[in-house]
């Protein structure tokens, strides 16, 4: 039997990109999903999409930055499904900008969704989770584990996942729940899809891809059911880990003045 067939499996940001591929590929094996966004049409969109699958689908619409609403979709999961078995946190935004570019306001936006959203998910999903000794996963960067100029509020905010995953595993590893980061490389994005700059307002991304949403939705499954720590995607992404740990001053001089544009 497939290792997803029947589970629960709730994704936070999954109208697009990467939460929706990663829908697809466990609904495709036959894991029960619940998909949550702050995008009401597209996440219409994309319960539709799943529902003509033949997946078993809920779709809420929630905001992880408020912690009654990340208690509302667990329970909402325990009623339709009757219990829980892996959280992917992956909704997340992004700013690109210097930082002394940014407003405190937009750091606040950033570090609110990306990091705070991911613990409050984490929270209210834990007792279903220890139930069923099941998984939570942090959608981390490779930009996590190295950061790159006019991208340190981004990165900081992925680091901070890793870092709370490395306690959280020990923390829950005698309920026997896994927690497992994946940190994906720059990935073809939806084209709605938006940054943000230093002043909060929004504009489009047109950096060249080195993965595909469905790419890290492999990753995803994979890292789950092998109960992985932590995986790292693209070659270049791997390139970067390693030589971040091995020599991180020869990596700053890479990366000098090559400042992400968009
Ligand atoms: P995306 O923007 O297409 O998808 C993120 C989804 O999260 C969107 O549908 C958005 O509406 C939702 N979201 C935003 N704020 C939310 C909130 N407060 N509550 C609930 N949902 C919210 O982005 P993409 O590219 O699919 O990224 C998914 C994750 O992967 C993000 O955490 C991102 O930081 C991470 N990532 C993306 C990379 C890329 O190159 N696209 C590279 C490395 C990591």
């Amino acid at each position: 039997m497939d290792f997803f067939r029947d589970k629960v499996v709730l994704i936070t940001g999954a109208a697009r990109g990467i939460g929706f591929a990663t829908a697809e590929r466990l609904g495709a094996r036959g894991a029960r999903l619940v998909v949550t966004d702050v995008l009401e049409d597209p996440l219409k969109r994309a319960e539709a999409a799943l529902q003509g699958q033949g997946v078993q689908v809920l779709a809420a619409r929630s905001d992880v930055t408020d912690p009654a609403q990340c208690r509302q979709v667990v329970a909402q999961a325990l009623e339709r499904f009757g219990g829980l078995d892996v959280l992917v946190n992956n909704a997340g935004i992004s700013v690109v900008a210097p930082l002394e570019e940014c407003l405190p306001e937009t750091a606040r936006k950033l570090v609110d969704v990306n990091l705070l959203g991911a613990i409050y998910m984490t929270l209210a999903a834990m007792e279903p989770l220890k139930t069923s000794r099941g998984h939570v996963v942090f959608v981390s960067s490779v930009s996590g584990i190295r950061a790159i100029p006019s991208g340190s509020l981004y990165s900081c905010s992925k680091a901070a996942l890793r870092s709370l995953a490395e306690s959280l595993r020990l923390e829950l590893k005698p309920c026997g729940v896994h927690v497992g980061v994946i940190s994906p490389g720059f990935t073809t994005t939806d084209e709605a899809k938006t940054v943000l700059k230093g002043d909060g307002t929004l504009r489009p991304i047109h950096r060249p891809p080195h993965d595909t949403p469905e790419g890290v939705a492999r990753g995803i499954a994979a890292l789950i059911e092998k109960r992985e720590r932590e995986r790292i995607l693209t070659p270049l992404g791997k390139a970067t880990a390693l030589l971040q740990r091995v020599s991180p001053r020869v990596l700053d001089r890479v990366l000098q003045g090559r400042e992400l544009k968009n």
